[in-house]
């Protein structure tokens, strides 16, 4: 027997949101239905419905949740039912080249659930990211879900579930991709979201200065209490000069670029130490150009590197970081803006498209 359950739908590009009744079959071979807890609200939600992912409507969106396992179709052996997990949308083959070698993060066969969650009607859902989970359930493939210590207070799944996106790929561009080590300088330019959680993974890593960099003095101040130790309002200053300046001449050991801009990234490159690294996490739109002289990109050293998704792998990273959250080396809940029902997703985007929260957050 199929489920019946409430979600959240866009049925057409600029849509409102609206909550219907979805049918979420029972799983079949390597997939898994879960009950969702909790799903963050991202602007790749918004994406879809503004038309920016494709006009494949009607999308179910939603994908940064905790949930916990229902059901588990024929094969499936990483989770059980009752397990609290950590859903994620980048569910690795393990058997490309990419994976091969190691480099999990280039895998070309990432893959979701085979079956269609659909309306009553039977019109076929597309699920935002493969997941889909503003829902009170939802079907998705077994390498989709992260097993995480069970022992997690309720109140506390609206923080872990954001690790399934935004919030881990700031932490990952600074931990993984940056390879950030204690005793070093950070600085984060674009202090939203993305950025602010690079911030908390420098202070988890270790660093010792921790520079943010926005245009908007109220992000500033909030970075202050996630861990910057300097801000920099780069409107006023001279964002460059004032990091050079912040780290006796040289520039900082890591730039982490989360704004997703030709300007800003030619900051955090000229704002490096001769020898640091910057990595891009911030998305560019696909007509943006970069000119840089190739002499300057001659003579500086370290690395330009970019960061997909922090270069997360959520078997590793998750468990992890929920011990560093529960052990109080890293604060998730400062990024739950609010706590929301699912009848107040529009205006939850609007807050987010004014750039008023980190994170709210649907209770299902
Ligand atoms: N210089 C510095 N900061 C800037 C600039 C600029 N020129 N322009 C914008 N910002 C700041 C904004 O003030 C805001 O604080 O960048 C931040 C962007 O935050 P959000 O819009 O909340 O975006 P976020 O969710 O953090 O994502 C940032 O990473 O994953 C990608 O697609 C995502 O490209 C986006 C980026
Ligand atoms: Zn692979
Ligand atoms: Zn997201």
């Amino acid at each position: 027997m199929a489920y019946k359950v409430q979600a959240a739908v866009v049925r057409a590009k600029d849509a409102p949101v609206t909550i219907e009744t979805i049918i979420v079959p029972k799983p079949g071979p390597g997939e898994v239905v879960v009950d969702v807890s909790t799903c963050g609200v991202c602007h790749t939600d918004y994406l879809y419905v503004e038309g920016g992912v494709g006009d494949n409507y009607p999308y179910l969106l939603g994908h940064e949740s905790t949930a916990v396992v229902s059901e588990i179709g024929e094969g499936v052996t990483n989770v059980a039912v009752g397990d609290k997990v950590i859903l994620n949308w980048r569910a690795v083959c393990g058997e490309c080249r990419a994976c091969k070698k190691g480099d999990l993060k280039y895998c070309f066969n990432t893959h979701n659930a085979e079956q269609k969650m659909t309306l009553e009607d039977g019109t076929e859902l597309e699920a935002a990211l493969g997941i889909g989970s503003f829902a009170e359930k939802t079907l998705v493939a077994a390498g989709q879900c992260t097993k995480i210590d069970a022992d997690l207070e309720d109140d506390q799944d609206a923080a872990v579930g954001l690790l399934g996106c935004g919030v881990m790929a700031g932490i990952g561009a600074a931990i993984n991709t940056g390879e950030l080590k204690r005793g070093e300088s950070l600085a984060v330019i674009g202090c939203g979201g993305v950025g602010m959680a690079a911030i908390q993974g420098g202070k988890l890593a270790g660093a010792t200065k921790i520079i943010a960099v926005d245009i908007d003095d109220a992000k500033l101040e909030q970075a202050k209490t996630l861990g910057a130790t300097h801000t920099v309002n780069s409107k006023e200053v001279d964002a460059v000069e004032t990091i050079r300046e912040l780290t006796d001449g040289f520039g900082a050991d890591l730039v982490v670029e989360a704004v997703g801009r030709p300007e800003t990234y030619e900051q955090a490159f000229y704002a490096r130490d001769l020898a640091g690294r910057v990595v891009l996490v911030g998305v560019p739109h696909p007509d943006m150009k970069l000119e840089l002289p190739l002499a300057d990109v001659f003579s500086r050293g370290g690395s330009l590197k970019s960061s997909w998704y922090g270069d997360t792998l959520p078997s590793r990273d998750f468990p992890m970081l929920v011990d560093q959250y529960q052990l109080g080396r890293l604060d998730l809940d400062a990024f739950v803006t609010e706590r929301i029902t699912i009848n107040e997703i529009n205006e939850a985007f609007d807050k987010m498209n004014a750039g008023k929260v980190l994170r709210s957050v649907v209770e299902m």
